[in-house]
């Protein structure tokens, strides 16, 4: 039997790809997309939701809510810098042979539920068998700890791409994105007692394509998919061969979705992680205490993906995601 998750989204371009791979996964149910703020904000995050289902067929029974418009503490930051001020990598600049726009705009349902509505339906009917899959600021999540007797302690697992461990972050020296953009929410949950695995950087930068592989596995394609990986991140190719000196796109939240297909393509370990939420240099650290033994060590609240196997991870998200 699938397994049945639930994605808490913030297309991204990253996002959007790791959804069409959960949802072109078998292994995968996927019941509901929810959105946060992060890499835009929350209107767009959920604009970007329906213009990625537009590409695929999403199941009739698909549930999609609408979370967090702002951190819980912290003004929004977004990084449209890097996935286009749409999120998608300017996906309206593109067009086909004939002039007309190669992206449809999205139709959107007049009234959409909250986040914390179609969580709660989720629970609802599948109560202890759901996994949440978090790629983007842990807002919504935090948000429904909040309350005494929260729905979300009948989750099974939770997967988040999130944190930096023994590499720097990738929006400071320090943290990494998801973290940094809502770092009280992030100490929260990680504070939960949430069955919670983390995706940080350490692993994410092992999974990437480069240009030259995306040009590749891209050409001549007439698969809607498979154009839009081409399409969507050219942007943030150039961004970071100006800024890193190398095209390379790291497949940091399609990492978490491959976590919760095949668990095997990660090594896990145990650890203590607090998130620093004050700063100011280190604002959405990731600390995981690194000792061992003795009274000092403090009691593992999460597991944390400590190794990848890189190549079986990217060979899953190309097989899905790329089709001639
Ligand atoms: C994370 O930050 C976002 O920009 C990406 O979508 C990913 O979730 C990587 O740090
Ligand atoms: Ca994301």
């Amino acid at each position: 039997m699938p397994t049945r998750v639930i994605i808490d989204t913030d297309p991204g371009v990253d996002d959007a790809l790791a959804i069409l791979l959960a949802l072109r996964s078998p292994e995968l149910e996927v019941v509901a997309i929810t959105t946060v703020c992060g890499n835009v904000p929350v209107e767009q995050a959920t604009r970007n939701v329906f213009r990625v289902l537009s590409l695929v067929r999403p199941p009739a029974s698909l549930l999609i809510g609408q979370g967090a418009s702002r951190p819980l503490l912290r003004p929004l930051e977004t990084a449209t810098h890097f996935h286009g001020t749409d999120g998608l990598g300017e996906l309206d600049r593109l067009r086909n042979a004939d002039g007309s726009p190669r992206y449809q705009q999205p139709t959107l349902p007049r009234i959409l539920p909250t986040a914390q509505d179609v969580w709660n339906e989720c629970l609802r009917r599948y109560p202890r068998e759901l996994t949440l899959i978090t790629l983007g600021p842990l807002t919504n999540l935090a948000s429904a700890l909040a309350m005494d007797t929260s729905p979300v302690r009948k989750l099974r697992a939770v997967i988040s791409m999130g944190g930096a461990l023994a590499v720097p972050g990738n929006v400071t020296p320090a943290a990494e994105f998801n973290i940094y953009a809502d770092p009280h929410a992030a100490e929260r949950v990680a504070q939960s007692g949430l069955p919670l695995t983390l995706i940080p950087l350490d692993v994410g930068t092992q999974v990437a394509l480069t240009r030259d592989a995306i040009r590749r596995l891209t050409a001549e394609t007439t698969d809607p998919v498979t154009r839009f990986l081409g399409d969507a991140t050219a942007i943030a190719l150039a961004f970071a061969e100006k800024t890193e000196g190398a095209a390379v796109f790291p497949l940091h939240d399609p990492l978490a979705v491959a976590v919760a297909i095949d668990p095997t393509l990660v090594k896990l370990a145990p650890l203590h992680v607090e998130v620093d939420t004050e700063g100011p240099t280190t604002r959405g650290k990731t600390v995981a205490d690194p000792r061992s033994g003795g009274s000092r060590k403090s009691s593992p609240n999460l597991q944390a993906a400590v190794q990848v196997d890189g190549a079986r991870a990217l060979a899953l998200v190309q097989d899905r995601l790329c089709r001639r």
